[in-house]
């Protein structure tokens, strides 16, 4: 999966067009480096033109040694013999105008037939992990868990993220992270068998958060004709281009929902603290576990964890049979975030549901459990891969 780097949204969006559809776009060569930690076979990086020239060479030097089988693809708005001779001598693969698209693709196009060459082609592959976060019971949080957590996996960009909205009546993720989608899930109603990578990338909506989105419907009614077929495709697709694929569920075991649950590795499951949820929860886990559903990946999510009202989450434990994975107190500041459109996990990276969300995050991964920002801190101009 290709990554161009740029701290100009609008110059990042240009040059992907210019790119294969898995390309991904991050704003700085510390998310680069990030992105990089996570992605071992990434073949090309396309540096923008708004990156300072020596921070650009220092990760061309970084990457011709580090991680030779990288193309590094300069894009700049003014190339001279000066120039030139400094990317080919830091070990940049080409250098390109940024205005000239064309140029861009077939520079991209030489990178891809120098990896197959290398690599063979079933190199290319990749094999995303889907993350379900499902209750039965409606208010719970799910939506405001979802979009969080796929900000927490994506991590400014560390990774590809795709959140898709499966509550199709009354899905509200794209409002949440104030989106206007000119596409849906709706577009792809009838195609099921049509339906390729390309096709499906047309349906998503770029969020400025290195998170891509697939919204909900906007009419309700149009739920009727999405079918558990068409669920199934769009996600399997999604997995081929995306690390993690986050879906945000209506609270009901309904056929998308289902559909979903049967393409899930890790089901997130919200409970709060009273005993109407905490039983229709624990209904629920026993429905997966007679599915079979993520059977070993089931995490349980206590929100509102602080409710004083006589349930702690020892209680909620014994009665669900399954253990606390993360805990997130009621918070004004949730709220208030969710309002202003900057989700928590983003606006106030600190707070402490922050950080409980990113150690969620950290479980799914598997990463050890510090960033991989803090370990990657480009030293001065030095740029430093995790291999
Ligand atoms: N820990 C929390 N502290 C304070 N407010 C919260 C917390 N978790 C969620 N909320 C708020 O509760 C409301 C409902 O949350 P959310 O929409 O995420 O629930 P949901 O389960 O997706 O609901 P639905 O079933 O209707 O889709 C939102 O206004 C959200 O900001
Ligand atoms: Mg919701």
């Amino acid at each position: 999966m290709p990554v161009v780097v740029d701290p100009d949204p609008t110059a990042v969006a240009e040059l992907l067009t210019a790119m294969p559809d898995s390309a991904h776009g991050v704003d700085s060569t510390e998310r680069l480096a990030a992105w990089l930690a996570e992605h071992t076979e990434e073949y090309l990086v396309l540096l923008g033109p708004h990156l300072d020239l020596d921070d650009a060479l220092a990760v061309c030097e970084g990457l011709r040694t580090g991680r030779p089988t990288v193309s590094v693809v300069l894009a700049r708005d003014a190339i001279d013999a000066g120039v030139l001779g400094r990317a080919m001598k830091a070990g940049a693969r080409d250098v390109v105008p940024d205005h000239d698209l064309d140029a861009v693709a077939a520079a991209a196009n030489r990178a891809h037939q120098l990896y197959v060459a290398l690599r063979g082609p079933s190199g290319a592959t990749q094999h995303g992990k889907v993350v379900t976060v499902f209750s039965p019971k409606g208010g719970v949080g799910k939506t405001t868990m979802a979009v969080n957590l796929a900000l927490a996996l994506a991590d400014r960009g560390a990774r590809r993220v795709c959140l898709v909205d499966l509550d199709l009546a009354f899905g509200d993720v794209a409002i949440t992270l104030q989106l206007f989608p000119s596409h849906t899930i709706e577009h792809a109603i009838g195609s099921e068998d049509a339906l390729d990578a390309a096709l499906v990338g047309t349906l998503l909506t770029r969020h400025q958060d290195a998170l891509m989105v697939l919204a909900a419907p906007s009419q309700p009614d149009v739920r009727e004709r999405v079918t558990p077929a068409l669920v199934s495709r769009v996600l399997a697709l999604l997995r081929e281009s995306f690390d993690y694929v986050v879906i945000d569920t209506a609270p009901a075991f309904d056929e998308p929902t289902l559909a979903a649950l049967d393409e899930t590795d890790e089901c997130v499951v919200i409970a709060t603290l009273d005993v109407p949820t905490l039983k229709n929860v624990r209904v629920a886990l026993e429905t997966l576990e007679m599915l079979g559903i993520a059977r070993g990946h089931r995490h349980l999510l206590l929100n509102r964890a602080d409710d004083a009202v006589g349930i702690g989450p020892d209680k909620v434990e014994a009665i669900l049979g399954l253990s606390v994975a993360t805990q997130v107190a009621t918070s004004i500041d949730i709220a208030a975030s969710t309002n202003a459109g900057t989700p928590i996990v983003v606006g106030k990276p600190d707070h402490p549901s922050s950080t409980a969300i990113r150690g969620l995050a950290t479980r799914l991964t598997g990463d050890p459990a510090e960033p991989a920002a803090e370990q990657l801190a480009p030293a001065g101009r030095r740029f430093r891969i995790r291999r």
